[in-house]
This record gives C-alpha cells, structure tokens and sequence, in this order.
C-alpha cells in the first residue's frame, strides 16, 4: 500500500470522525458558519515497544517528508513525545507520543507487550501501523479498567490501538470568533463540554502558543467475548498560534505543560 499524504490524511479524518462524533459536528457546524477549517496537526498515542514505538510511526512520516521539530517530556504521565513538520502547504503538523511502559508495574508492561506483539514485525515504519486495523484483538474489559487504573493513557491505546487520537482545528484560519475565549464559549452554548484541566485555554500569547480541547466523545467499543461498554474515544483541539518575535513566524512548537492538560480530555469524568 502506497497512499499519498494527502490520502493518508483523509483516510486519518474518516476513521478519527467515525470514532469522535463532535469532532464531525463541530466541522460541520463551522462549515455552515462559512468557516475554513485547516488542521494544525493530528496526534498519536503509542507504547514504546517494537514495532509500534513512536520512531517507528515517525519513519512512516518522515518518508512523507516530515522533519522532527522538537521533543517533549512528560514526567507525571510517564511519557516522551515528538513533534513533526512538512514543508509543503496545508500539511498538518504531526505530534506522536509514547507510554514509557518500563515505568509501570510489571502486569502493565506484560499487558502491553502482549499487544504490541501482535503486530507483525515486517509492519515497522510501514503505513501499515496505521491502516490494517485493528492494531491487535480487543482486550478484556477488565483489563481495559484495571490499565487505566494505573495510566488512563495506557488503558486508550489497549482499547483504541494505532489510530489518530486526536485532529486539531487551527484557529488563526477562522474569520467569526475573536478570541479562542469567545470560540470556546462557542462550543459551550453548542453543548460540546470542554476540558477544564488547567483552565479552558492552556498557554498564553506570551508563550505564542493557546490551546483547547472538547472532552473526549464517548462511543461503544467492543470488548473481549463481545462484551460492549461506552468509553471515551477522542477529542477535538484548537490552537491558535502567535508570530514568533524573532522570526515573524508562527510559532511552530508545542507546549510541553499544556499538553500534559490536553492528554487528560479522554479522562473518564465524574458521573459518567
Ligand atoms: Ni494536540
């Protein structure tokens, strides 16, 4: 299989639209508001574990083009993650992060490495982590619950596997909101939760870097023996970007402390 960018993106948004309802409807109510709606970049989620370890999911981009832009460490979550750029015009930026598996118990990493190991060795760096889905036989809901109980982020790859965890709308290339503020408010009067962790807008102009995020929607997955039970899926984000002062250019870069906040928009919420 050989898809083009441009296809690869697409077959990205209709499995990420498939799986996150409001990210579809939120696209669709911009789109009747005369709004363009321009990817800032699409993020993954994996473990550090071969085949489907972050370098092995970036090759597939970097054969496309992409050019690492930066790394990033988060310590609480017990994670790494990378940023990507293309140089061509519209290319989303790309941002793959990796669970830090040696870090946890030894049951979550035999979990882990159970699942990572279904995943034929022949598919690393190939376009095939992404697009032969799913990435592994669903896992016991039991399982599911007791990975989230040591990292939530543990639990949604076992339950979701490679696949765009969340899209994320630029909002410097909307015309009808003033301010992210007034945008998230928006999305709030549209019945669109937001996540809150860390304020409704993380980072600052300062930082020339503003982000937000709706939760995560919540559809039916299916579970070992079939057992069905609804989990959060993914979310929709929102940047807007400020011109970096020493280059007049956007700030390309991410935020490593707002994008710890981000992770938690597929936290399961209280009452739910
Ligand atoms: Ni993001």
């Amino acid at each position: 299989m050989n898809l083009r960018l441009a296809e690869l993106l697409d077959f990205f948004w209709e499995d990420y639209s498939s799986l996150t309802p409001a990210a579809a409807r939120i696209h669709a109510l911009l789109a009747a508001r005369g709004e363009k709606v321009v990817n800032d970049h699409i993020a993954f989620r994996t473990y550090d574990l071969d085949p489907i370890r972050l370098e092995s999911l970036a090759a597939v981009f970097e054969a496309l083009g992409y050019r690492p832009t930066g790394d990033y460490r988060f310590e609480e979550k017990k994670l790494r993650a990378r940023s990507f750029a293309h140089p061509g015009p519209d290319a989303p930026k790309v941002f793959i992060s990796e669970l830090l598996t040696g870090e946890f118990s030894p049951w979550l990493q035999e979990t882990a490495a159970g699942l990572a190991a279904q995943v034929p060795a022949s598919r690393a760096a190939t376009l095939e982590l992404f697009t032969l889905l799913p990435s592994w036989d669903p896992v016991p809901y039991a399982t599911y619950q007791r990975l989230l109980a040591e990292s939530e982020y543990a639990g949604w790859v076992a339950a979701f596997g490679i696949r765009v965890n969340h899209f994320t709308v630029l909002f410097n290339a909307l015309s009808t909101f003033p301010s992210l503020s007034a945008f998230n408010d928006w999305l709030v009067a549209e019945g669109f939760p937001l996540n809150t962790s860390g304020g409704t807008v993380k980072g600052t102009p300062g930082e020339l870097l503003e982000q937000s995020s709706i939760l995560a929607s919540r559809v039916e997955r299916a579970f070992s023996k079939g057992e069905k039970r609804v989990v959060p899926s993914c979310y929709y984000e929102f940047a807007r970007r400020y011109p970096d002062p020493a280059t007049g250019e956007l700030y390309a870069g991410f935020i490593a402390k707002s994008a710890d906040k981000i992770f938690e928009s597929t936290d399961s919420q209280p009452g739910q």
